[in-house]
């Protein structure tokens, strides 16, 4: 079986999770169970970061301690899983025992090679990025701009990785496309800082005086590891790297290199694009063991018109201290976790930015979903039973209409694999919905209802309700990856569920055979009715 190996980005628990993150885990979580549908054996890995100067400063102001808070609001990251329905295989917390007995071992066989030196440094520190800044930080005013956070001057002597002697070989791995970044347009941007690395060494430790809150060095007590540095390792520490095997820990040879790393597009540079894949050239991984980072974009928060100035753009970055943020599990819970799920992944291009927007979440819902889909599964369903006793019935009938469903349903599907395969999941929601309203557009032109009434037309009504209850079955496996829960209650309700084939490359006309009888409807997507009430 060919494996897939998908990762996301592991989050900072220094809040509870805003609709970003939930975007990044439903879009893995989606593909996850696309592949899955393609006949992958899928390993699904997310987390939590748990380490850094954040999460020391948030506890320190809540006059909590870093490890109970760092405990307290990785629940809210669970629980969210859980509500939104996103199913991981694998489970990362960077405060683990497993996790920081590899970190340790990485530094360790580093420091061996030669690859990590100490040295003092007198320079500009962002406290918000955790990072040191270079002359090539500041901007045209030659200052260190806002996003940049707080700016200390700081001298202290700590451990670097020799990260400059690898920018030659990452230089090459990226123009040879054998490092994959997408989309496409992301590498520009990587090539770009790839310059900046060619001279600057990466600074892997912080002195315990400063930071309490880490990974110490294997080989000098007095520090601990850099967060970034801790947490880009738990791709591999809980992929199962360096593990001496024994337990059910997942088999590192067979899941090594992960077959798409997703990401937002702030953490490309320099974390997972520069020092993520250095790395692991330093650990030894060749070209060819590299990972394909995806690149989403950003989730920004309109502004109320009352609150904009003159001439002001009415998107704003989504940010704790704007206290701005929207709480997903609130959405869910208001407006049902379908209408999440659907939003999130629907309303935004993969790789492009989007603006939330509760009313968007609202339309798309009862447009796409109530209306047309909702409005699809009731008629197709109410007529089987109420015209034909709620078993498809022989008939030879056919006509071009009918055929055209058969294409539209066969465009459809290979439109929405296309897009999935290239991780659009809107492009592949856009075709099921195409399907949806050709659907709806049969029934207007052959309806059932008048038919009926013709005694010489009950073959032509038993094929069109055939074709329809034919198509809602198809169109519930294709959902499935985005609303597993709504999938499950279509093929359920069409009594369907054991007549799905495996893979979804093996989905064909004829699913449901002559003599097959349905279930009862329910509404699966009730309207959204008041709109007003919205949180
Ligand atoms: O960056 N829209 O954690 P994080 C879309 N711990 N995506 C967003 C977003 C938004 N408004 N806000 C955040 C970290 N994200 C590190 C990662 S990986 C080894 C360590 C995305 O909690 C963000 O781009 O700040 C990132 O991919 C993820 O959410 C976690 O962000
Ligand atoms: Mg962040």
């Amino acid at each position: 079986m060919p494996k897939f190996f998908i990762t996301t980005a592991i989050d900072y628990p220094n809040g509870a999770p805003h609709i970003g993150h939930a975007y990044e885990k439903v879009l893995a979580d989606v593909i996850a169970r696309y592949r899955r549908l393609r006949g992958d054996e899928v390993f699904f890995l997310t987390g939590v970061d748990q380490h850094g100067q954040k999460m020391q400063q948030t506890a320190d102001q809540e006059g909590v301690n870093v490890a109970t808070l760092a405990k307290r609001n990785t629940k809210k990251f669970i629980n969210l899983w859980k509500t939104l329905g996103v199913e991981y295989d694998g489970w990362a917390e960077t405060t683990d025992d497993r996790h920081k007995l590899c970190v340790q071992r990485i530094l360790s066989t580093l420091h061996d090679q030669g690859q990590l030196y100490k040295k003092a440094y007198r320079g500009f520190y962002s406290v918000r990025q955790e990072q040191y800044l270079t002359e090539k930080d500041r901007n045209e005013k030659g200052e260190f701009g806002t996003e940049w956070g707080e700016v200390v001057e700081l001298e202290e002597e700590n451990w670097y990785f020799k990260l400059s002697e690898h920018a030659a070989w990452l230089k090459e791995a990226v123009t040879s496309g054998k490092f994959g970044i997408l989309p496409e347009f992301r590498r520009t941007e990587v090539l770009n800082a790839i310059e900046r690395a060619e001279d600057t060494d990466l600074c892997i430790s912080r002195p315990k005086e400063r930071l309490h809150w880490g990974i110490e060095l294997p080989f000098d007590s007095n520090f601990v590891t850099y967060v970034w540095f801790d947490a880009l390792i738990n791709y591999i520490s809980f992929a199962g790297y360096g593990d001496e095997g024994g337990d059910s820990l997942p088999d590192f040879a067979a899941l090594w290199p992960a077959n798409v790393q997703i990401i937002g597009k702030d953490i490309l540079v320099p974390a997972h694009a520069i020092y993520w894949p250095c790395m692991l050239h330093a650990m030894g991984f060749s070209e060819d063991q590299m990972p394909t980072l995806l690149v989403h974009g950003w989730w920004n928060i309109k502004k109320k018109k009352e609150e904009l100035g003159e001439g002001e753009e009415d998107q704003e970055k989504m940010s704790k201290s704007l206290n701005n943020v929207v709480d997903p599990a609130e959405l869910a819970e208001h407006f049902s976790v379908d209408a999440v799920r659907y939003y999130v992944v629907r309303d935004i291009i993969t790789g492009k930015d989007s603006t939330f927007d509760v009313q968007r979440l609202i339309s798309l819902f009862n447009s796409e979903l109530a209306n047309d889909l909702g409005n699809l599964l009731n008629r197709s369903l109410n007529m089987t039973k109420r015209f034909i006793g709620g078993e498809l019935r022989e008939s030879s009938y056919t006509d071009d209409d009918c055929e055209a469903v058969r294409s539209s349903l066969q465009q459809s599907t290979a439109a929405y694999l296309a897009a999935m395969d290239l991780y659009d999941v809107p492009g592949a929601l856009k075709a099921i919905n195409g399907h949806v309203v050709h659907c709806n557009q049969f029934i207007e032109r052959n309806p059932p209802f008048e038919l009926r009434k013709d005694e010489s037309q009950s073959d032509r009504v038993a094929t069109i309700l055939h074709h329809l209850c034919e198509s809602c079955a198809h169109l519930g496996v294709l959902l499935s990856p985005a609303l597993p829960a709504a999938s499950a209650k279509i093929l359920g309700q069409l009594r369907a569920v054991e007549l799905i084939p495996a893979k979804i490359d093996d989905l064909a006309w004829g699913l449901l055979p002559v003599g097959h009888e349905i279930g009862k409807q329910k509404p699966v997507f009730p309207r959204i009715v008041n709109p007003d009430s919205a949180p």
